[in-house]
């Protein structure tokens, strides 16, 4: 049967991201594509306990539908977390999502008309490119480099494009790149945010994982008028299957992001909100972190080392804080997608995610995007070397 679409999907596609899980099949195949947590770091034996607990005849309600803005002992727990970390903010503030994922589709759907411009950095988190896809949204990129978003060109950015409403950033251990925006900067966007009138997204899913370095200030915390719209999660600190996210906002954007939310999905999993609730009241979740961070920041390490040492001289790399990811410039006119389809899946069986899918303009074709949290030792240091191997007869 033929059938008709609404407008609207003619932008949703599938991903690159989708194509690459097909290759997954191979048992060979080393991966570094994926953005996965290492599920064998979940807390698995304070969970059961959790959900045991949960699951009793006088805790039923845990499986009874709640508020829509999701359950206010969560959304303490988190208004007191951020808070002590640095960005002071009240159980009201917060919205429960399903994930962070959520937030994104959320936002876009409160600001974004169709052909409305986005200003995203160059480049960004596919998820965010795929969220606001429906909403039919143009793009004005800003160049990123390793000290974040570069707000001397967003500034030029703001000036080719009056009454710009929203602008999306990934400040801490950037998803692909693994950068983090610094703190002039950050000044400086929120300066920007206020003389152009704009609504800020600050997506940072990965900032609780920090290997070394010091936590620079969220933009949240440094907004003078209500302009930032903090967007975290449980995924990377707790468990993804868990669909837990959260914002933070004013008053009036939190309202409106709420109603948005009732429409979508009425609420969070009440089940997963009360477990990640007990989790934070009977468990310690800052210790469990710690855990995290040690442990992939020795991935980190290991795989920056093995770069080092495998990869040819003109392959660049960032070096990240923390998060899961690292990002691969060759040199130009080099190809990561073709060199992936011709070299690296079927001869090196080495997989990662070619760095164009993550410009909201496409292009770019000379970067790749890698994955340390998720890959073993022996496959860190055996995908790279064997990647290096390749990479060297190619560029020789
Ligand atoms: C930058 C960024 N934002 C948001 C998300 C969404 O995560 P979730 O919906 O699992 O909270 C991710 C997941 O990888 C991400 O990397």
């Amino acid at each position: 049967m033929p059938q008709s679409y609404a407008r609207r999907m003619d932008r949703v596609r599938p991903s690159a991201i989708r194509e690459l899980l097909k290759h997954g099949a191979d048992p060979a195949l080393i991966s570094f594509g994926g953005g996965y947590p290492d599920q064998r770091l979940f807390p698995l034996d304070d969970l059961r306990s959790v959900f045991d607990a949960l699951l009793q005849p006088e805790q039923a309600a845990s499986l009874q539908y709640t508020t829509s803005d999701g359950l206010p002992a969560l959304r303490e727990a988190i208004a007191e977390r951020m808070t002590a970390q640095g960005t002071p903010m009240v159980a009201d503030d917060v919205l429960i999502l399903s994930g962070g994922q959520q937030g994104l589709d959320l936002v876009a759907k409160m600001l974004v008309d169709p052909g409305d411009t986005v200003i995203v950095e160059d480049p960004t988190f596919l998820g965010a490119l795929i969220a606001f896809a429906p909403l039919e949204p143009t793009y004005a990129t800003v160049r990123l480099d390793e000290h974040g978003m570069d707000t001397d060109h967003l500034a030029e950015v703001l000036a080719a494009n009056p009454g710009v409403r929203m602008l999306y950033t990934v400040p801490d251990f950037h998803n692909p790149t693994g950068v983090t925006m610094s703190l002039e900067r950050r000044r400086r966007l929120i300066e920007l945010a206020n003389e152009h009138g704009l609504v800020v997204l600050e997506d940072s899913p990965y900032r609780e994982l920090r290997f070394d370095g010091e936590p620079v200030p969220t933009l949240k915390s440094l907004d003078t008028e209500g302009r930032v719209i903090h967007l975290s999660s449980f995924s990377k600190i707790l468990a993804p299957g868990m669909r837990l996210g959260w914002l933070a906002a004013s008053p009036e954007l939190r309202e409106r992001l709420g109603l948005l939310k009732l429409a979508a999905d009425t609420q969070s999993g009440t089940l997963a909100m009360h477990a990640a609730a007990s989790f934070i009241a009977g468990f310690d979740l800052d210790a469990h972190v710690e855990r995290l961070r040690v442990a992939y920041g020795a991935k980190r390490d290991l795989m920056l080392a093995t770069i080092d040492e495998a990869f040819p001289a003109s392959v660049g790399r960032t070096t990240p804080e923390g998060g899961l990811f690292t990002w691969l410039t060759f040199p130009e006119g080099f190809d990561s997608a073709r060199f992936m389809a011709e070299v690296a899946l079927p001869e090196a069986k080495v997989a990662y995610v070619p760095g164009t899918t993550f410009f909201a303009d496409g292009g770019h074709p000379n970067h790749a995007r890698v994955n340390f949290s998720n890959v073993s030792d022996d496959d860190i240091v055996a995908g790279i070397t064997r990647l290096g191997h390749h990479l060297r007869r190619e560029l020789a």
